[in-house]
């Protein structure tokens, strides 16, 4: 059995406008140690998605569908019991750290706070975990800095504090929203090799959420692509970045520089994210899509395996090899 299978996960919202799908038939199965990544541009449902199976959803917001963890379907478990599983078996880290740290409370003060409410330690037993913990994210001199305030950390290690205490409970899984965008590149890539090596010490699963690809080469098993809060593309990191067969996937790929890459233009996806609220008939991708036919506008097209190649879902009407042609063309 997968950690976590969810199934056809749907998120809608009620708003003056109408009603606004923000997830829309999203599957998958993670096991214990693996990473999934999530990504899309701004607005495509990432964030719905992990919120809804954390119970977190803004009051105007309702989730169908299942996330079983362990077995049990978080979207209908009664709120105590998810009490129980968050922040101890599922943590979340945020792009802003500010989101999930007090800043009128000291980092020993919250952090000691989690194992004393999860794990009933003491408030000495529960410190030095602490400390050990903030040791394991490499924040030097973590006896000392455990005393101070977030806002005495740089943004860098105030991301660091935030993984520390998400991982204190040793979670089976860490739910990744963005949590290296707003970091300078170095940040980044020294925040991602923490998270391979804390998962590889520790076996836990991952979900990563970014509008990074590079982020995702680095770190993910399989890759999920979202666009107007649809599956566009579903398969292992190596198909997403070497064998794309979404004109979507290959349009992410094209803007993002490679090492092997040389003098490769970077070519953004022309036009903007779509209107929620007014989401076309057919494809929500189809009026940004260098590949569009008449048939794309007027009918969804469904999320599929491959012939040949069951690992590989994808939701296009365009044959594979028309888009691997324009993936060619794109040299991406
Ligand atoms: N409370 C709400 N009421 C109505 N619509 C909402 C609400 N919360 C989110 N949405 C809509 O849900 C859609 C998906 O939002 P989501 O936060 O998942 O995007 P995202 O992919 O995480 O984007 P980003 O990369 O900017 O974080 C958006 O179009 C957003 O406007
Ligand atoms: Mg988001």
């Amino acid at each position: 059995m997968p950690l976590i299978e969810v199934d056809n996960l749907n998120v809608q919202f009620d708003t003056p406008d109408g009603r606004v799908t923000a997830v829309n038939g999203v599957s998958f199965a993670l096991d214990k140690g693996q990473t999934l990544g999530i990504v899309g541009e701004s607005g495509s449902g990432k964030s719905q998605a992990v919120l809804a199976m954390m119970g977190l959803l803004a009051i105007n917001g309702r989730a169908t569908g299942s996330a079983r963890f362990d077995g049990q379907d978080l979207l209908t478990m009664p709120a105590q019991a998810l009490n129980q599983i968050r922040g101890n078996r599922v943590a979340m880290i945020f792009q802003d750290p500010m989101t999930s740290l007090n800043p009128y409370l000291t980092v020993e003060r919250q952090m000691t706070e989690v194992l004393e409410f999860h794990k009933g330690l003491s408030r000495q037993q529960a410190r030095l975990r602490c400390v050990q913990a903030l040791d394991a994210v490499k924040i030097p001199e973590a006896a000392k800095r455990i005393g101070m305030y977030p806002h005495e950390f740089s943004g860098g290690m105030r991301q660091r504090v935030m993984i520390a205490m998400a991982l204190l409970c040793e979670p089976d899984v860490l739910i990744a929203d963005e949590p290296t965008t707003a970091l300078d590149v170095t940040v980044q890539a020294q925040i991602i090799a923490l998270l391979r090596e804390l998962q590889r010490d520790y076996g836990t699963a991952i979900i990563m959420i970014t509008h990074d690809l590079g982020v995702v080469a680095g770190l993910c098993d399989e890759v999920m692509v979202l666009y107007g809060g649809r599956v566009m593309e579903q398969a292992s990191a190596e198909a997403i970045f070497y064998r794309p067969t979404h004109p979507y996937t290959v349009g992410l790929l094209g803007a993002v520089p490679r090492l092997e890459d040389g003098d490769r233009a970077l070519v953004a996806i022309p036009g903007a994210p779509p209107n929620m609220a007014r989401l076309p008939a057919g494809c929500p991708f189809s009026e940004r899509c260098t590949l569009v036919e008449a048939r794309c506008d007027s009918t969804r097209p469904a999320l599929l395996p491959i012939a040949g190649r069951p690992a590989v879902l994808r939701s296009c009407h365009q044959s594979v090899e028309a888009v691997e042609r324009h993936a060619r063309a794109m040299r991406v």
